[in-house]
């Protein structure tokens, strides 16, 4: 049985069900409403779902705890932009690294040689996240003073610190100009060579088909194709429900 979910009198979701594979780019398309970011809610744990499983290799993620998606290796960003205004792009994803290390920040105030080393650490590993995304200058920039693309790009950062194997961008382009697209193409294609796969839902279809390798399509709450970006692109059922009603820049 796949994935699905109601609110109240509302089927966001109805039986979804695709896999990705290890290294894979899968997009997750579809009009406004579809259900696009129920599905991220609910692989993420941020939602519960109301059928269905979640697996993550051999593990059932589905009825865990909120976290334990992070732990276990899946993390996500989010449609609005969630960062830490006030403090700097190092502080937002060394917050970001809390499930890596067994004392937190807040612990590593006490300053034992051990929280020490950790601590150096954290820093090392949230500058590698940074420069993943092309923020390493960034660092020590108070988040709110990013500009709203480099806000998105954190945001990403934050979720790639905690060193997930899998990890879903919902709309990571949103607000972005067509360079800020490109290179934000370029961080996507990116990741699976450090041994991470990918879920983005997007818009923007020059962005999904330049960095997928397979596409999934939901139109109200159902999933109406899967395939190749040739392949979605020629899809009849997805030019009636999606391609061919709006403007894809
Ligand atoms: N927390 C919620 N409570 C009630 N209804 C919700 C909730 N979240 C989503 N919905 C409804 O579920 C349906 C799917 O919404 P969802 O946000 O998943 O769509 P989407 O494909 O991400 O759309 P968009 O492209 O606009 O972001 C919509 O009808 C929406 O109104
Ligand atoms: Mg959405």
């Amino acid at each position: 049985m796949g994935l699905s979910k109601r609110f109240g009198g509302v089927q966001a979701l109805r039986d979804v069900s695709f896999a990705m594979d290890r290294g894979q780019v899968v997009g997750l398309i579809g009009p406004n409403g579809s259900g696009k970011s129920t599905c991220v809610n609910l692989l993420s744990g941020t939602l519960p779902v109301s059928a269905g499983e979640v697996w993550l290799d051999d593990e059932l993620l589905t009825g865990k705890p909120i976290d334990a998606a992070v732990v276990k290796g899946l993390s996500r960003t989010f449609q609005s932009t969630q960062i830490f205004p006030e403090d700097t792009a190092l502080e937002n994803v060394m917050l970001g690294c809390h499930t890596l290390f067994k004392q937190g920040p807040a612990k590593s105030v006490l300053r034992t040689a051990s929280a020490k080393r950790e601590n150096l650490e954290l820093v090392t590993h949230a500058e590698r996240s940074l420069a993943l995304v092309g923020l390493a200058e960034r660092r020590d920039q108070i988040a709110s003073t990013l500009s709203a693309a480099e806000q998105r790009l954190l945001m990403i950062a934050v979720a790639l610190a905690s060193k997930p194997k899998v990890i879903l961008l919902d709309e990571p382009a949103a607000g972005m100009v067509a360079s800020e697209r490109r290179a934000l193409a370029g961080i996507i294609r990116s990741l699976p060579s450090h041994g991470i796969s990918v879920l983005v839902i997007e818009h923007h279809m020059g962005l999904i088909m330049e960095v997928c390798d397979r596409i999934v399509v939901l139109n109200f709450g159902q999933k109406i194709a899967e395939g190749t970006p040739a392949e979605i692109r020629n899809n009849q059922a997805v030019i009636d429900a999606y391609l061919g009603h709006r403007d894809h820049a």
